[in-house]
């Protein structure tokens, strides 16, 4: 009866420590997948709800994943990149743009986390310009300039989303309508950016428009990258190479004089890579600039290459757009609490957003952001992410 007793115990115990151990392995076996991020065998595509507009409209997280680990998930509010998830040298993933977990935190105030950015990136002077004999006044939503398109420029829209898969690439294309005379712009412009992942470990981001009055349109990506990981600490230490000579300067309102200036010699030469940190003491409140790409206008161009020294990524930009602006995160302050509970101070992210000139309207110098009737606005950018150990 004793022994039987016994006996039981211990097969109670064995059996106890059995399933614990297996319940654990069973746990990091999926915590290694999860942490090389190479559980598929093919790509998929996602949709998650991501949270719920003020007036009731369901907003959706779209993800997409490759095989090698890297997961971008976009939302149709904005046709925002929510997050780009990257695996480091050592194949582990982590999350290199900064933005907010939720809906709710970019219908907030967002300093335009991933945005899409339209119809106007960057500034128009006194939000006001003429076209075709007829003077257009836009919202002013910085001090007296027009910024990013306006109040509720691109990035605070709802688009139409359709997801869609190819043999060795997927994506999603969002559409949106933007009427006559938003934020004061002239006609019905449609657009439509499409997302393309890729098994290169490339997000491609093409853009279309057409219009049925003449307008000014400078679409743009507006991601916050640090390539260590998001919310790990400034960006300073980041290599950065700019393929361009040329830079356009700013007034103290950081709109363009109009001048073209050569960038040697000044803390704005990135030809040669530089630390970001390198110089930027150098510049009056950091870098915000745009920069005058080498090379024509209209064909897939290197335009910049950035690599981080510790977790080793390197992220490559091709476009086709004539400029890039190089925004060093200045006016991140503390006052954000964003992913993963991550509080973004000075510098915790840099933009390079491929465009056109800001207040191109302004300056016939420059090339023309103008897009008529009939025409077709077709622009593309490319973000390629590889390791230094791929290079080694
Ligand atoms: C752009 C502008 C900056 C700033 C950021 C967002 O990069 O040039 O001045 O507006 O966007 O805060």
């Amino acid at each position: 009866m004793r022994q039987n007793m016994y006996f039981s115990a211990l097969t109670i115990i064995f059996l106890s420590l059995l399933l614990a151990f297996s319940a654990c392995k069973g746990k990091s076996e999926n915590k290694v997948q999860e942490t090389l991020g190479k559980g598929k065998t093919t790509m998929t595509l996602e949709k998650k709800e991501f949270g719920t507009m003020p007036d009731g409209r369901k907003i959706d997280l779209y993800i997409l994943t490759n095989t090698n680990g890297m997961k971008a998930k976009i939302a149709n509010y904005g046709a925002i990149l929510v997050s780009l998830i990257v695996p480091d040298k050592n194949g582990k993933p982590d999350d290199i743009t900064l933005g907010y977990d939720h809906l709710k935190g970019y219908l907030k105030e967002t300093p335009y986390f991933g945005a899409t950015v339209g119809r106007y990136a960057n500034r128009i002077k006194d939000g006001k310009f003429t076209l075709n004999g007829e003077e257009y006044q836009l919202a002013q939503n910085d001090s007296d300039n027009h910024l990013h398109g306006g109040t509720k420029g691109f990035d605070k829209r709802v688009w139409d989303a359709s997801p869609f898969e190819n043999e060795d690439s997927l994506g999603v294309k969002f559409s949106y309508l933007s009427p006559d005379g938003e934020e004061g712009y002239p006609g019905n412009l449609s657009c439509t950016v499409t997302y393309i992942l890729t098994e290169k470990n490339e997000l491609k981001i093409e853009y279309e428009a057409q219009t049925d009055k003449a307008t000014p349109i400078n679409l743009t990506h507006h991601s916050y990258f640090n390539l260590e990981s998001q919310g790990s600490g400034d960006i300073l230490d980041h290599i950065l190479y700019i393929n361009a000579e040329r830079v356009t300067p700013v007034d103290s309102e950081l709109i363009p004089t109009g001048e073209i200036l050569s960038v040697k010699d000044t803390p704005f030469d990135f030809t040669s890579p530089m630390a970001i940190g390198e110089s930027i003491d150098r510049v009056s409140g950091g870098y915000d600039h745009n920069f005058v790409l080498n090379g024509e206008e209209g064909t897939l161009k290197l335009a910049a290459r950035v690599s981080e020294p510790n977790k080793g990524r390197i992220m490559e930009i091709y476009t086709t757009e004539p400029g890039i602006q190089f925004y060093s995160g200045n006016f991140l302050d503390r006052s954000i609490t964003g992913k993963s509970g991550k509080i973004y101070e000075k510098h915790y992210g840099f933009c390079l957003e491929p465009q056109h000139f800001p207040d191109s309207p302004h300056h016939p110098e420059f090339p023309s952001t103008i897009l008529k009737p009939g025409e077709k606005y077709l622009k593309s950018t490319l973000f390629r992410f590889s390791t230094i150990m791929d290079n080694s």
